[in-house]
């Protein structure tokens, strides 16, 4: 009979029916009477049986992995007792190559393992996207962010795409790309909130999914150079606000991953042990961290202990994130330590209205807090900082027309994902990582 042509993840659905298949061969085991590949064309995996006239060719001898085929034939279920993809095979009558690999490859997996030289896994993440862990991740990243624009959509924040090249910087000059603009200095973005903060009067509750830039100096696990930024920015809020928000955002995406069958499949394969966190997540002020740290001999990298006005490093937050097992918000960081657009804490004025969402196995995930609405306080904050005020006129202005009471925070999507994925390093949680000394492929 006729052939349907069908992508594979279609086939477990049609046993008894005749399909045609384009895929690339993703393992090949010859035996005697019978030729078994495995079959992948992104969309899922299919086991296919070269048998009869379909091996007496020289071609099906020296099938590569890797290679593109095209194959015909009837879908039957699997015997009992064996397995395969979908608990179909697709005994093939009619195949052909459309374009051969070189060989010499057997399935990336095998190739490309954590004891392969990082440097030569960087060369050939091409291929190692191939694989499977890193096809996982990506889907899993896709149906993420899916769940978060899904949960936005239902708070009603709207989605803005700001600027990558801009002329003012958000947090600090000191992890900035410059690149000259037709003859003056821009910049590639840091974070996108100065822009969504001017576009809350427009639209009301905002949110950016972008890719942001940071000169980062250090190679470390969770440092990319660029990274895809979640960002929202909400008006007319208080602090507890923004507190709550992230805290029902986060777990509802987490809900929605958990309950999507390829998600969660996903999580049970890369990350057994994940659990949803529990809510509410604990809120831990600064000044008690900095208390926390002490009491369980978490010292700072010089050997000392931590004295309140202290950051506290990568290392020790999450040694302590560690050792409490689940998410923390982390409140009221010091003014100094903070950039110039955080509003002050009322209570105590040398602290901020902040917080940092951290979680087990990366720490930091997410960076939040109110915004300064007064005029003349956030001007005191450039100048504290010593940022030339004329380039951010129209930050200023907000303050002028109509200021208000409002916060916002920055996700990083990777790092989020490295958590719920239990993956080492986020350079495994983008498509193409960009880190010191690496833009290629
Ligand atoms: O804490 P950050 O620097 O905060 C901001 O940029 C704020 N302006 C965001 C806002 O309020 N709209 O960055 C926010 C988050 C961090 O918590 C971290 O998850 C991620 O962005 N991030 C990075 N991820 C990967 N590589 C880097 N170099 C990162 N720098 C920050
Ligand atoms: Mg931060």
């Amino acid at each position: 009979g006729k052939a349907t042509r069908v992508k594979v993840y279609q086939v477990a659905d049609m046993v008894g029916q005749r399909v045609r298949i384009q895929a690339w061969v993703h393992r090949y085991r010859p035996q005697s009477k019978h030729y078994f590949l495995v079959l992948r064309d992104g969309t899922a995996f299919v086991q296919t049986i070269l048998t009869g006239d379909c091996i007496r060719t020289l071609d099906a001898i020296d099938l590569t992995v890797e290679s593109t085929v095209e194959v015909v034939g009837i879908v039957e279920k699997v015997k009992e007792g064996q397995s395969a993809p979908g608990g179909v095979e697709v005994v093939v009558d009619w195949w052909k190559i459309l374009g051969k690999a070189p060989g010499g490859i057997d399935a990336f997996e095998g190739r490309l393992t954590a004891k392969t030289e990082p440097s030569i896994r960087a060369d050939l993440r091409h291929l190692e996207l191939r694989g499977q862990t890193a096809a996982s991740v990506m889907l899993f990243r896709a149906k993420m962010l899916r769940a978060f624009r899904e949960g936005f959509e239902k708070r009603r924040i709207i989605e803005v795409t700001p600027p990558c090249m801009v002329q003012t910087s958000v947090e600090g000059g000191s992890t900035l790309f410059e690149f000259d603009y037709y003859g003056s200095k821009a910049y590639l973005t840091q974070s996108s909130q100065l822009y969504l903060e001017t576009a809350l009067p427009a639209l009301g509750d905002v949110y950016c999914i972008q890719e942001s830039f940071r000169a980062e100096k250090s190679l470390t696990r969770r440092h990319l150079s660029e990274y895809t930024h979640l960002e929202a920015e909400l008006v007319f809020i208080e602090f507890k606000d923004l507190l709550d928000h992230l805290e029902s955002l986060i777990c509802e995406v987490v809900d929605t991953l958990l309950a999507d069958p390829i998600a969660s499949e996903i999580i049970k394969t890369l990350h057994p042990e994940f659990q949803a966190p529990a809510r509410p997540f604990l809120r831990l002020d600064y000044r008690d961290a900095i208390k926390y740290l002490n009491e369980h001999n978490i010292l700072k990298e010089d050997g000392s202990h931590h004295v309140v006005g202290d950051d506290i490093a990568e290392a020790a937050e999450r040694k302590m994130t560690d050792q409490i097992g689940k998410p923390i918000m982390l409140m009221h960081f010091p003014k100094a330590l903070k950039s110039f657009y955080m509003k002050a804490l009322p209570s105590a004025p040398e602290f901020t209205e902040s917080v940092d969402v951290l979680v087990p196995g990366v720490g930091e995930v997410v960076g939040g807090s109110m915004r300064i609405a007064d005029l003349d306080e956030l001007i005191a904050g450039y100048k504290r900082e010593g940022i030339p005020m004329e380039p951010y006129y129209w930050f200023t202005d907000q303050r002028k027309y109509g200021t208000t009471e409002h916060g916002g925070y920055g996700l990083g999507v990777e790092r989020l994902l490295a958590w719920l994925l239990k993956r080492y390093t986020v350079r495994e949680c983008s498509l193409y990582p960009r880190y010191m000394g690496r833009a290629t492929p």
